[in-house]
């Protein structure tokens, strides 16, 4: 095998998705911890302040060189190459969340046990979805009092609609807890709640056939009741099935502990086990696999630098193929031109560094002085093909734009069409009504108040934002569809993209479903695609 090849075969590059505070960054703290990349958990992002929900969001733009350095983390463990990719929440939830899921080959989903799927959860899941990629769980918080194991599984079967197969099973929870009985080996591994963020302390095993000593350490009833648990679970938990795991229709379950560091590693191992190596890429050429020789990316997202003294960008690219050598010269298929990236990074742990090698599964930064937009293919020179786009995700926040100097309508246009491609917001127009307005969705509302600041900043003019009730838009999969004969509820919305693309717009969840049971054919989808 050649080097590049094994290069490859070791990269594992996968998201974290979870609620905010359900234990994304603890448990990547620990991860790294494990990797050997921080030697004490705890420094991989500015914690209060990022943790913290800022109102305003120049205090977030304060800490941008923060988070764009905590973007992308790359470790080793164990012979592998990691690459954990952060999909930002809390405040600055965007569309830029849904994208990183784009360039991940797998995902870990951070469930709080007390708290079972939380509602952004259940949003970046359906994305995993769509792209069918492994998606493997890790139930949080298990030193807190946590609900039902059976109902937790329950929940995410139903609410996800995924099988489940719990990989341990937890003893107990909160002052209770036990540990985690391991159902592939039969030994119970013991709950010790080793010194925050150190790796010392590791937990003590015990087979399930040494009774008297399980028994004095767990007690009669927990072993009463985690061998009645066990017994339900054989019978009942789905089988465990690698190639399911991989088509993402399986998710494996572990439980644990991440502020005390117990069942991470564990959960780090059998994850590494069965997730894939990097996955081929569909292409207008077909599928490319990542151990072609030739390097190919596409960029995934695009970071604007809000300090005006400093108006480049950074574009984030996945490696889909090959090996990337800095200096090299590639091509940038929708510019057309022949170029060299200028400063690729990556980033470890807590820094920057300039790269001089990455490796399909890899994710390098670059500077963009403003050339590539979203879904854009990188390739050698002498190759001529491109990515499948990202699609476009389904905005929740709507709201109408009024300039406040109409005389201002070329700089507004400009500005707002540019912030637009950068990915950050959408823009829409009303439908058909020869109305000019504009009509901007937005997947978090602080991308509301980036818009109004950066066109007045940027572009000099002043906007003011009515806000419009719509949460659901759909966009119409079947353009044949006579939209002047549609028959729709009250609180539905006709609106068009710039592209001249029809959408449909809806306060309620449930007039979505009236409106289809309403018009036999039509196909409403949750992503707009290219
Ligand atoms: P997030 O990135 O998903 O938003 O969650 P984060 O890791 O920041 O964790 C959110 C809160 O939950 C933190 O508490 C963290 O310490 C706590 N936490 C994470 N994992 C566990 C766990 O396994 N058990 C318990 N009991 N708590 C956990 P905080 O009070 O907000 O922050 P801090 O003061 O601890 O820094």
């Amino acid at each position: 095998m050649s080097n590049y090849t094994k290069e490859i075969n070791r990269r594992r590059t996968f998201a974290i998705i979870s609620h905010p505070d359900a234990g994304k960054t603890t448990l990547t703290e620990k991860f790294l911890l494990y990797g050997g990349a921080i030697n004490l958990a705890g420094s991989v992002k500015g914690k209060a302040t990022a943790r913290h929900a800022v109102s305003d969001w120049m205090e977030i733009e304060k800490e941008r060189g923060i988070s764009v350095t905590s973007s992308v983390l790359q470790f080793e463990y164990d012979g592998f190459c990691i690459n954990i990719l952060d999909t930002p929440g809390h405040q600055d939830f965007s569309e830029d969340t849904y994208r990183t899921l784009m360039a991940a080959d797998s995902a870990v989903m951070v469930i709080d046990g007390s708290k079972g799927v939380e509602a952004q959860t259940r949003k970046l899941f359906k994305v995993c979805v769509m792209r069918k990629i492994p998606i493997f769980t890790f139930i949080n918080k298990m030193d807190r009092d946590a609900n039902d194991t059976f109902d937790l599984l329950d929940e995410i079967e139903k609410e996800l609609g995924i099988a489940t197969c719990p990989l341990n099973w937890p003893i107990g929870s909160g002052k209770g807890f036990k540990g985690v009985y391991d159902r592939e080996r039969k030994c119970v591994i013991l709950y010790s709640d080793t010194e925050k963020g150190t790796k010392e302390g590791e937990a003590t095993e015990i087979s399930l056939d040494e009774t008297e000593r399980l028994l004095s350490f767990i007690g009669q009833d927990a072993y009463d009741k985690l061998m009645e648990e066990v017994e339900l679970l054989d019978g009942a938990s789905a089988e465990f099935d690698l190639a399911e795991v991989q088509k993402g229709e399986l998710t494996p379950v572990c439980f644990g502990s991440a502020l005390t560091n117990f069942g991470v590693e564990i959960f780090l191992q059998h994850f590494l086990k069965m997730t894939t190596t990097p996955l081929p890429r569909r292409a207008d050429i077909g599928l490319v696999q990542p151990t072609e020789k030739e390097f190919s990316a596409f960029v995934f997202k695009i970071q604007a630098n809000m300090n005006k003294a400093h108006r480049d960008r950074i574009a984030f690219m996945r490696i889909c193929s090959g090996r990337f050598d800095a200096g090299m010269e590639v091509k940038h298929i929708q510019g057309g031109r022949v170029m060299r990236l200028s400063q690729p990074q990556q980033i470890m742990a807590d820094e920057r560094k300039i790269l001089s090698e990455a490796y399909a599964g890899d994710i390098i930064g670059v500077f963009d002085p403003g050339i590539f937009s979203i879904g854009d293919t990188i390739c050698m020179p002498n190759e001529q093909f491109a990515y499948e786009g990202i699609p476009t995700f389904a905005p929740e926040h709507f709201a109408r734009v009024r300039q406040v100097d109409t005389m201002k309508r070329k700089q507004f246009v400009k500005g707002i069409t540019q912030i637009a491609q950068e990915g950050a917001i959408q823009i829409f127009q009303e439908f058909n009504t020869g109305m000019e307005e504009i009509i901007v969705g937005v997947v978090g509302v602080l991308q509301f108040d980036v818009l109004k600041y950066r066109l007045e900043n940027e572009y000099n003019v002043e906007i003011r934002l009515e806000n419009l009730p719509y949460e659901h838009i759909r966009w119409i999969e079947n353009k044949e569809i006579d939209l002047d004969k549609l028959v729709g509820t009250s609180d539905m919305k006709k609106i068009k993209d710039l592209k001249g693309n029809p959408l449909l717009l809806f306060i309620n969840a449930w007039s979505v479903g009236m409106t289809l049971d309403r018009n036999e054919g039509l196909v409403l989808s949750e992503f707009g695609k290219e």
